[in-house]
């Protein structure tokens, strides 16, 4: 079956959410969607998160998932905003706990903190399956990038995270923790033994030398023939020191610190103090 795929891309953090609906009827999927953030004044807005409400809601759709690929370092999720305007159950990998274990300590969260991926309505793990309306959607655990990234494939579409992005662009990195250039060399595998027709849709653009305008639908077939970082059979080795140099370059993402801290929550904020402030922390020389 042929879902109808709407994208939605945020400019400011180069970020590409998705609503997914079964061909007939009204059921959708919302896919990693944007709380906006201004670093500088600290201050959220939802322009983003209200362009997909707006989509929703005229197109008279039911949403049953709000699914997060990983937990982000770049955007924060808009999840709980979406989820209490429009509904559905909020979706993550199981191995979602390690990153909380990690950045718990990080963050020096304390006891308060669970680390077991409570925050969230479901826990995905390998060959899972989940519905909406008539579509189905199969979990594949993709790590790489980070340990608790998933892919899902959902009818002819696969949503594949910051695993592949465009062909001419590559891969993701695989430099934050519990990352792994092996393992995404192997997840990448796994997505491309897909049907060569697969559409498959990423979850960042950053455009490409010599191409003007923002892209981030794709196939398995293209992706097989002409991704710079693994097309043409590129073997693991050559793969995993071409990601370690250029992951060595690449500075840290600009809203990591204020969006590990939410997306690990599952889009929440921290715990309000007695005065009803809330605040993110800057761990000094931790990362
Ligand atoms: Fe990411």
């Amino acid at each position: 079956m042929t879902p109808d795929v709407k994208a939605f891309f945020d400019q400011a953090t180069n970020t590409v959410s998705y609503v997914v609906r079964e061909p007939q009827g009204g059921a959708c999927a919302v896919i990693d969607s944007v709380l906006d953030f201004d670093q500088a004044s600290g201050r959220t807005d939802t322009k983003s998160a209200d362009a997909i409400i707006d989509h929703v809601k005229q197109q008279g759709l039911r949403v049953e998932w709000i699914l997060e690929t990983h937990v982000h370092a770049d955007h924060l999720s808009a999840a709980p905003y979406l989820q209490e305007q429009i509904g559905g159950e909020i979706g993550i990998g199981d191995r979602i706990t390690m990153v909380q274990d990690t950045f718990g300590k990080v963050f020096n969260e304390g006891t308060e903190f669970q680390r077991d991926g409570s925050q969230f309505d479901a826990l995905f793990k390998e060959g899972d399956s989940f519905h909406f309306g008539q579509m189905r959607g199969d979990v594949l655990h993709t790590p790489g990038h980070t340990p608790a990234c998933l892919t899902y494939v959902i009818g002819d579409a696969a949503f594949v995270g910051d695993t592949l992005f465009m062909p001419d662009f590559g891969t993701a990195r695989c430099d934050f923790p519990g990352g792994s250039p092996k393992a995404l060399f192997n997840s990448i595998q796994r997505i491309l033994a897909l049907p060569d027709e697969t559409r498959v849709f990423v979850g960042h653009d950053y455009k490409a030398p010599g191409r003007d305008d923002f892209a981030w639908e794709t196939t398995v077939g293209e992706q097989k023939e002409l991704n710079v970082h693994i097309g043409k059979g590129r073997d693991v080795e050559d793969f995993v020191r071409m990601r370690d140099e250029r992951d060595a370059t690449l500075g840290m993402p600009r809203l990591i610190l204020p969006s590990i801290q939410v997306n690990m929550r599952a889009g929440q904020m921290p715990h309000e103090d007695d005065a009803g402030n809330v605040f993110l922390k800057i761990p000094i020389n931790k990362l």
